[in-house]
């Protein structure tokens, strides 16, 4: 049987979210109604602290500049500020070097780059790709068409009534020489954390590559991954008090030096001549034009603000505030919970309430201030898996209170005494 996350975390340290709650402004605000902020939406984009912000005013306040093209003040400055941030990012997933890990735009581009680099140059007709019924659309589209370009065929891991992966599902597919795995390591949607380590283990007994979405997991949990001993691993700083506008693919760099690039241009080359170029070493190779720099300097302070909290500190708070709701949630009657247990899931409760269309429920809890989001959460196929169009979701984070979930479940209430 897999370990499951939280019977690992040791003697965590209980965040002070009131003073947590302080460096994030956005908390103080009120709606238009006059109603506190209660942010129950940090699973589409978390909210960014201060030190974030004034990261990012720094730099265009002091040292803008163009990065590795200057030899002025500036240029240097920004160069050193923008190749830190990729040094903390790669010490903060324990990357074994930060020529490991390429900025990209998101966790979207960080797949589509696997697919349009990796996967064109290594799949062919008839190839299998091992994907999961709980993936996002990021990671299934880009998949969809390479499947219509080049004819490699794609499997998926069924999502079992409690919202865990089928592993005996997942050993039966292996037996058909699967050449990628690609799974999310936390659903957006179930809250699932799926037992990464074994997942990873078991493609590569099979001789598989594993690319994993962590765009859920990275932002929540402690990361390691040379201890997972991924292949490659996406994920994007806006869900872990960072900007939009920036994320990572981190790759073996075995991997990475033998793929071609993706993106052409500036940057990612080392000579360029009229008819060839030769491209650039690792990362750059895979980082043409100029990049999101303020970004990626937000992201690095992102980076410092989570580690000073402490990963696990973080797991261990989410899980309380996730068990919590869960709890309060159930005792709603009419209301359905996907997805399993509080030990085996993140900080998400993805929910249905009888009678009432998830779109309604949202609309109404955001009259008391109360943000959740509604609809399929870009993971359509799962919501038809468990039958239904769309589900209401409310997703925790460091500044979520149990007086927060409270609300919720007094907003709840309140719909449904609106519907009757
Ligand atoms: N993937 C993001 C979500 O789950 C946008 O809301």
């Amino acid at each position: 049987m897999p370990v499951y996350f939280f019977t690992l975390l040791l003697n965590p340290m209980p965040l002070n979210v009131e003073q947590i709650r302080k460096d994030f402004p956005i908390l103080e605000r009120e709606t238009q109604r006059g109603k506190r902020i209660i942010y129950l939406d940090s699973t589409a984009t978390s909210q960014k602290p201060v030190q974030v912000i004034e990261a990012m005013n720094n730099y265009y306040r002091r040292s803008n500049a163009n990065i590795h093209r200057g030899v002025h003040t500036l240029a240097e400055e920004a160069t050193a500020m923008y190749e830190g941030a990729r040094e903390k990012i790669a010490k903060f997933i324990n990357a074994a070097t930060s020529r490991e890990i390429i900025y990209t735009r998101n966790t979207t581009e960080s797949i589509n780059l696997v697919a349009y680099s990796w996967a064109r140059a290594n799949l062919k007709a008839g190839d299998l790709v091992i994907l999961t019924e709980m993936e996002h659309h990021s990671n299934l589209v880009p998949w969809q068409m390479l499947q219509a370009e080049r004819g490699i065929q794609l499997e998926f891991i069924s999502v079992l009534e409690d919202g865990l992966l089928d592993l005996d599902d997942y050993a039966a597919l292996l037996d058909r020489n699967p050449k990628l795995v690609s799974f999310t390591h936390m659903s957006n949607v179930l809250g699932t954390i799926n037992p990464a380590t074994d997942i990873i283990r078991m493609a590569h007994d099979a001789g598989a590559i594993t690319l994993v979405d962590g765009a859920q997991s990275v932002p929540h949990l402690s990361v390691d991954v040379r201890a997972l001993n991924a292949d490659f691993y996406a994920f994007s700083a806006h869900k872990m008090c960072g900007p939009t506008g920036i994320g990572i693919l981190y790759g073996k760099s075995a991997l990475l030096e033998a793929m071609p690039p993706f993106l052409g241009g500036g940057d990612m080359i080392k000579e360029v001549k009229l008819r060839s170029f030769r491209p650039n070493t690792l990362p750059h190779k895979f980082e043409a034009g100029t990049p999101a720099i303020a970004e990626a300097i937000g992201f690095g302070a992102a980076v410092d603000y989570l580690s000073n909290l402490g990963m696990d500190n973080i797991a261990a708070h989410e899980h309380e505030i996730t068990a919590y709701a869960l709890e309060r949630l159930e005792e709603i009657p009419g209301v359905k919970i996907f997805g399993p247990a509080a030990d085996k899931k993140g900080g998400v409760a993805a929910f249905t309430l009888e009678g009432v269309h998830p779109h309604d429920v949202a609309q109404i809890l955001d009259q008391d201030g109360v943000a959740v989001r509604a609809g399929h959460h870009c993971a359509q196929p799962l919501h038809e898996k468990f039958g239904i169009p769309a589900t209401s979701r409310a997703s925790f984070y460091i500044y979520t209170t149990k007086e927060e979930v409270d609300m919720l479940v007094n907003g709840i209430y309140k719909v449904k005494e609106m519907f009757g």
